[in-house]
């Protein structure tokens, strides 16, 4: 059971989760170390940053079984797992020690889920199999996915990718992004870490862009008693998300909404395209000035876009927090740059590996139809575009819009228990969790 070595980790712990920002980051350091290496249990273990590492082959909640460790972030392990129940289908496992707690991202990830699937699967949002919580840790199930476009930036590339590659990538993330825009939630966190192909064992998503880690993830608009009503805005907020994509309002503390997510996808287009001017910056200031700089001269940001895109810059300095962003510009501008280099979303992507193409090929998956998404753009289930009043923010949930073609697959198998359905911010990635201590990789999140 529990050792002294462990005993003093925990005291640590309750002392720097009671000091908060004070003395958080020093107490935190100082417990980790005290918890280095320590087995908490027999089919556990923490790592020095208090996160759950699981064996290989251990089996959690009856079903699933540790295969490998796919990635780790800031607050948890991710693993491919094996499904007991169906071995031909693996799944990615994500787990959190409930020391998180009061800050927990992967309760708030399940809700967001739970929440943007509950009437359909959103086809750019990964399906959530099963989520738990044990007396030491909280996990996820969710299907399996492919490499992060972090990785596949630096695998194959290098460095930038083409422009006919990345408009592609944009048009899907722009509709990952805005089908969760339309489910009442911003991602707040868009980045290529958090943005993955499909994975090879399923064939018909394998080409498929997700977006995934809404440990973020925030409510702009609530649903209920049939009615969609805008939340409030904050007056001032800590920092979220990463520092390179986070929007300028970001730098402003501003509450953020859709405009800033779309902002995230500009500098991640941006990145792919040209890399961003603050891109080896390592200076937060100076950051913060370059981004203020080029808000308030978008056409001088936009000249390292293809001229397709020059509206969207321009477009996004005029809206407030409330507003309603125009998608239909990122999209034309989008499907303008692939139109010029004559390339559909079934061509093979440059740096993609030839045989999986033509294994995708072979295997004669549904052909995308999203180069026609103009409607789906256009409609706006929500409707909200300024701050909330009585009478112009109330409006009746048409569930997920009918303009949309590439709404299908099946609706969620979720096990939510023990999950709480509280709505709580989990601590910025930059500046403190909630719990008072600062992410473990540091102040900032790669
Ligand atoms: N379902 C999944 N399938 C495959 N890889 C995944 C999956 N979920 C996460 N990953 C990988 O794990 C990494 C970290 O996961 P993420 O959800 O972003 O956690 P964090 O909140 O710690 O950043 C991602 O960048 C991605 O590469
Ligand atoms: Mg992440």
């Amino acid at each position: 059971m529990f050792g002294k070595k462990d005993f003093l980790g925990m005291i640590g712990l309750q002392l720097a989760i009671g000091f908060k920002k004070k003395n958080g980051n020093y107490l935190r350091s100082l417990c980790a170390e005290k918890m280095a290496g320590a087995t908490k249990e027999d089919d556990f273990e923490y790592n020095s940053d208090k996160q759950i590492l699981f064996k290989v082959g251990k089996v959690i909640g009856k079903r699933w079984q540790i295969d490998k460790k796919l990635d780790e972030g800031g607050f948890g392990q991710v693993y491919q797992v094996i499904d007991l129940q169906n071995r031909s289908r693996p799944a990615a496992l994500k787990v959190e020690s409930v020391m998180m707690e009061g800050g927990s991202a992967i309760k708030l990830e399940i809700n967001v889920l739970e929440q943007c699937n509950k009437r359909k699967q959103l086809t750019h949002l990964p399906i959530l199999f099963s989520a738990k919580k044990h007396e030491k840790y909280v996990y996820m199930v969710m299907e399996l996915l492919g490499k992060n476009l972090r990785d596949f930036k630096t695998a194959y590339t290098k460095d930038l990718l083409p422009e006919k590659d990345w408009s592609r990538i944009g048009l899907q993330i722009l509709h990952a992004v805005k089908s969760m825009h339309d489910r009442g939630f911003v991602h707040r966190d868009l980045k290529p870490a958090n943005i993955v192909f499909g994975h090879q064992s399923n064939m018909a998503k394998f080409r498929t862009i997700h977006v995934l880690d809404f440990g973020l993830a925030r409510g702009y608009a609530f649903y209920k008693k049939g009615h969609w009503t805008a939340r409030k805005a904050r007056l001032r907020i800590d920092f979220r998300g990463t520092f390179r994509y986070a929007s300028p309002n970001m730098h402003r503390d501003e509450d953020l909404g859709r405009r800033d997510d779309i902002y995230s996808i500009m500098y991640i287009l941006l990145e792919f395209n040209v890399s961003l001017p603050w891109q080896f910056e390592k200076d937060k200031d100076k950051v913060q000035n370059l981004k203020w700089f080029y808000e308030d001269n978008p056409k001088k940001l936009s000249t390292m876009l293809p001229a397709e895109l020059g509206e969207v810059l321009p477009h996004l300095r005029q809206l407030t927090f409330y507003s309603r962003p125009n998608y239909s510009i990122l999209y034309d501008g989008l499907l303008a740059v692939m139109k010029r280099h004559r390339v559909t979303l079934n061509d093979r992507y440059v740096h993609e590996p030839e045989d999986l193409y033509k294994e995708w090929v072979k295997a004669g998956s549904k052909r995308c139809q999203c180069e026609d998404m103009s409607a789906f753009m256009k409609a706006d289930p929500i409707r909200i575009n300024g701050p909330p009043t009585s009478s112009t923010t109330t409006i009746q949930d048409p569930g997920p819009t009918k303009e949309d073609p590439m709404l299908e697959g099946k609706s969620v198998n979720t096990n939510p228990s023990g999950r709480t359905k509280s709505q709580f911010d989990r601590g910025s990635s930059v500046s403190t969790h909630t719990s008072g201590m600062a992410n473990s990789k540091g102040t900032q999140k790669k």
